[in-house]
């Protein structure tokens, strides 16, 4: 079996070192293709370096731009690929541009495409990643589902068939990296064990409209007098924050350079909670028994809100609700369930289910 894998942006780029882990124990060919969605070195090849990940064989440089100038750059330049190493399935992982570029081009090649992080939603149902998430999932052969939810959710729309729930690739790689968190900036910065709160935004509903930012940042700036705030901000933030002239807001908030992952597991490890509107925090926050204020009208996370560990943020009061969550509340640790992301195995069910799916010849 030969497998085409694409990455692009830093969310996938996590996912795909477990995945490529199990590929090689196994034997199995892979081509890697880094589609250039992200490009600083902060964004992308830092979690080369840190995960161990070997270096793509083809990098498409596709940059930034609209999400039409990425979405089909990334589709012209992949189809290339694809014709010329004519694999028998494309891995495309979570809901960035590059995922739905690179399954619609397996789709329209006739190629079959694996969706890692299958049958994730939520609203605003017209945010860029659930358009990504939808057309992805509904043209994709294999979807592999972190969660029972998602596979319900897969359900509702008619997707049943090459469904499977395996576990999410992140909670493997949160347990293979644990022992090798780097908690440097703990000490960098002279913060206290559960006396600091990581936060992070990026979404373009959060960034995107001034009003909105300003009320996330005016939060920030409120709670920053009782806690001490470390921020690493995205490309993205920074730059509206400076177009909007926010800066100011910001004062007494540690904002600092993304970080990597094992640099932001060991942050979060030693945090008070968590602030976040990414979806891969949410989840790793939880991993590392930390609980987290999701500043999103929904999340794909819902598991965790439903279950009263995460708290779903999205009215004016941004101020009042961090007293919802409290740090250590221990009435919140025995909701923490367990297994809801699957046993940490899941690059291994994927990888097995890919052989005897290529073995069976469908
Ligand atoms: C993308 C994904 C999002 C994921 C996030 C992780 C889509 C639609 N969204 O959002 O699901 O959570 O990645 O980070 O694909 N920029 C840089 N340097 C970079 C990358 C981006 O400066 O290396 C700036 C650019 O100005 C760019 C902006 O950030 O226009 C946004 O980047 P983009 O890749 O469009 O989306 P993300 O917000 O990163």
């Amino acid at each position: 079996m030969k497998v085409v894998s694409l990455v692009g942006a830093r969310p996938q780029i996590i996912k795909e070192a477990v995945v490529q882990e199990q590929l090689q124990k196994n034997g199995i060919r892979e081509v890697l293709v880094h589609s250039g969605q992200h490009y600083d070195y902060d964004m992308s090849d830092v979690f080369f370096k840190v995960l161990k990940i070997r270096e793509p064989d083809y990098n498409l440089g596709i940059g930034s731009g609209t999400h039409g100038e990425m979405t089909g750059r990334t589709m012209i330049a992949f189809e290339q690929v694809v014709m010329k190493e004519k694999p028998d399935v494309i891995v495309v992982y979570g809901d960035t541009d590059t995922t739905v570029a690179g399954a619609l081009v397996g789709a329209k090649l006739k190629i079959p495409v694996a969706h890692v992080e299958a049958g994730i939603r939520q609203e605003p149902h017209n945010m860029p990643e659930e358009i990504n998430r939808k057309v992805t999932d509904h043209v994709s052969d294999l979807l592999f589902a972190p969660s029972r939810l998602a596979v319900e959710n897969l359900a509702r729309e008619g997707i049943t068939e090459g469904v499977y729930f395996v576990g999410d690739v992140m909670y493997d790689l949160f347990l293979k990296m644990k022992p090798h968190f780097d908690y440097a900036v703990i000490d960098e910065l002279s913060l206290q064990e559960d006396n600091y709160v990581v936060v992070t935004i990026h979404r373009d509903f959060n960034t995107d409209d001034p009003v909105r930012l300003k009320w996330i940042l005016d939060g920030l700036h409120e709670l920053s007098k009782q806690l001490r705030l470390v921020f690493p901000m995205h490309p993205r933030t920074k730059k509206r924050i400076q177009e909007f002239g926010f800066g100011h807001v910001l004062e007494g908030v540690d904002v600092i350079q993304p970080l990597d992952y094992l640099e932001l597991m060991g942050l979060v490890m030693q945090s008070a909670f968590v602030i976040t509107d990414s979806g891969g925090l949410q989840k790793e926050a939880y991993f590392c028994g930390k609980r987290a204020l999701v500043v999103m009208p929904d999340t794909g996370w819902r598991e965790l809100v439903d279950v009263g560990w995460n708290v779903l943020l999205n009215d004016d009061a941004f101020c009042r609700n961090f007293s919802r969550i409290k740090v250590n509340d221990a009435s919140a640790q025995d909701r923490k369930q367990s297994n809801i992301y699957g046993n940490g195995d899941a690059a291994e069910r994927i990888v097995k289910l890919l052989t005897s799916w290529a073995e069976s010849g469908s």
